[in-house]
């Protein structure tokens, strides 16, 4: 496995591999502070690419100033291990310098799904998102990239971006990957203190409820919302939901009347940690 860490590197990398057979490239995007979930995306690139390139770099454009880009975990040793013992061929982690340099001015921007949830609450998030995963293909010109399912709306408003601008790759989704009471895993994990972590679970407990609510035939998302805000309540005191949404799978609009396909999605902000979660529920076409 290589380590680049200037654009010039990864390109360099990138043509080899791609000389010397590699017919698909995949890429996995991600900050660092690697667990489970960016290893299942890591080995469904390698299952299906031939050669993997995964960046890791903390993006400072996607981050508030309020936010934890200054305290984010960077455990480059860990993370350059787990993805040798992945089959990782080539790891491309630039510093914010090379990335922007002096004078760095453009920028990328999808309007509409990204002016809700996520998009509401982290003012500037999606578009540092973009720019950056721009970049990224430009640079690494992947035919497969890998998102997860962890950040739905995020792999929405990318899958957009490429449609929209023409970017000659595919979006892969993958599952949600869990701790075994069901936290959804991610590097922001790490944040939490005992007691926080002991009323974790209930993002996805609440999630479930919302989807046996649903497949029980509950179609009114206002009382699904409801139940899910007071079963937070009452099993996350420390935990203050930034938002509770019931929205179209494809354009994250909020549906009112359940009658198809949605996703369910919430953000809890626990004194150490914001933790984001979304399930997809479907109702099949008979209990429409
Ligand atoms: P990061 O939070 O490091 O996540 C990298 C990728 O891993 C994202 O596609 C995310 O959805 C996926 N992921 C995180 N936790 C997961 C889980 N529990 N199960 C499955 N997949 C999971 O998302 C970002 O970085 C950045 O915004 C990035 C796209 C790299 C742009 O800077």
């Amino acid at each position: 496995m290589k380590v680049a860490k200037t654009i010039d590197d990864i390109r360099r990398l990138v043509a080899d591999a791609r000389v010397g057979g590699a017919g698909l490239v995949g890429l996995v995007p991600t900050m660092g502070a690697l667990h489970e979930g960016h290893f299942s995306l890591i080995d469904a690139a390698a299952g299906e690419c031939d050669f993997v390139v995964v960046s890791i770099f903390v993006n400072p454009t996607q981050f508030a100033p309020n936010e934890d880009y200054r305290s984010y975990p960077r455990p480059v040793k860990n993370d350059l291990s787990g993805c040798e013992s992945h089959g990782v061929g080539a790891v491309f982690a630039p510093s914010a310098g090379e990335m922007y340099p002096d004078g760095f001015a453009a920028a990328v921007s999808v309007s509409g799904l990204t002016e809700t949830m996520e998009g509401n609450c982290r003012l500037g998030h999606f578009g540092g998102v973009c720019t950056v995963v721009a970049k990224l293909f430009n640079i690494v010109g992947p035919d497969v990239a890998y998102f997860g399912a962890k950040d739905y709306q995020q792999a929405a408003v990318i899958r957009k971006m490429v449609a929209d601008l023409d970017m000659p790759l595919r979006i892969a989704v993958c599952p949600t990957v869990r701790e075994a009471d069901g936290l959804a895993m991610s590097s922001r994990n790490a944040y939490l203190d005992d007691d926080e972590r002991t009323q974790s679970p209930v993002l996805y407990e609440s999630l479930q409820l919302a989807e046996r609510l649903i497949r029980e035939g509950e179609r009114n998302a206002a009382s699904v919302i409801e139940s899910v805000r007071s079963l937070l309540a009452d099993n996350a005191p420390l935990g203050k939901a930034d938002y509770v949404a019931i929205v179209d799978p494809d354009n994250l609009a909020a549906v009112e009347e359940i009658k198809g396909d949605v996703v369910v999605a919430l953000a809890v902000k626990f004194p150490s940690a914001r933790l984001i979660d979304n399930m997809r529920v479907d109702v099949p076409k008979a209990n429409r």
